[in-house]
């Protein structure tokens, strides 16, 4: 049902964490696929660890918010194309209002809302020759729910949230679907200090039922089930499922 072979896809921010698992998933189900990061090694490794399992992938390193015509003209001259795009890569400033400058909040905005446009951007005539392009940014429960202190990333995500509404209606027509994925709590190896905080661990324990962190891979399905062709129309021809979120709540 989610055979993916034939299909090519590129992953940033695919060297670790949320994003190796959706790459991995991806690429497991057969899509040629190519992870971005800045580290070379990091990916490098990454690869060698996703080969021992019996997958392959490709690589491109680079920063994606200063060389995203590069690094996806890169990935797709590795592929022949790009039907699937996950755009995971975003950073964190929990920096309160009275600590943070405006220019340090605009520099979070340039990492995790601007840098998505470009890359959509760019992409955009790669993905319009897929058959059924896929777009998909990887935002947050932040983007709906805020937690004191976090004002940057809070505004960060909930604008990735709108541009990917904007985004789905604007090139629905075209056979691209844009769509987000909003995790919850993932106990990915930049917070693995914060999910050892006994604090942290009392908030999580009563908010998220089963009273734990996410493990990255548990979130890894839900990129894949984006890309099932059958979700993109409906009998009509309509477009639909193209502005939703997936609120994966730490489960
Ligand atoms: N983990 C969670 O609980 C959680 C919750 C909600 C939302 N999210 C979102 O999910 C996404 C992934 O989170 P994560 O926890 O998996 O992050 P992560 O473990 O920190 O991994 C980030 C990945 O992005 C790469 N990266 C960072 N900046 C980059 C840049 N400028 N250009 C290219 N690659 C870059 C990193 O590699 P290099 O360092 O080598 O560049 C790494 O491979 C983020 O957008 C995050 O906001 C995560």
């Amino acid at each position: 049902m989610f055979d993916l072979s034939g299909k090519t896809a590129l992953v940033t921010g695919g060297g670790r964490g949320l994003g190796l698992e959706m790459a991995k998933a991806l690429a497991g189900a057969g899509a040629w696929t190519v992870i971005n990061g800045r580290s070379g090694q990091g990916l490098e490794e990454a690869r060698k660890r996703l080969q021992g399992d019996g997958i392959e992938i490709g690589i491109a390193a680079g920063d994606i918010t200063r060389d995203a015509p590069a690094i996806i003209a890169a990935a797709v001259e590795k592929t022949g194309g790009l039907d699937i795009l996950i755009h995971a890569v975003g950073e964190r400033d929990r920096r309160g209002t009275e600590a943070m400058e405006p220019h340090e909040f605009a520099a979070l905005l340039n990492t995790d809302l601007t840098a998505a446009y470009a890359v959509a951007k760019t992409a955009l005539p790669y993905l319009r020759r897929s058959a059924a392009g896929r777009l998909i940014f990887v935002t947050s429960i932040a983007a709906f729910a805020a937690r004191a202190g976090d004002p940057a990333y809070t505004a960060a995500k909930g604008g990735l949230a709108a541009l990917t509404r904007s985004l789905a209606v604007e090139l629905g027509a075209d056979n691209l679907t844009v769509n987000a994925i909003a995790p919850g709590w993932f106990a990915t190896e930049t917070n693995a200090h914060l999910a050892a905080d006994p604090a942290l661990k009392a908030f999580v324990d009563i908010r998220i039922p089963l009273k734990r962190w996410g493990r990255p891979e548990e979130i890894a399905p839900a990129a894949v089930f984006l890309e099932r062709d059958a979700f993109r129309r409906n009998r009509k021809g309509d477009s639909f499922f193209c502005a939703n979120q997936i609120h994966h709540s730490g489960r």
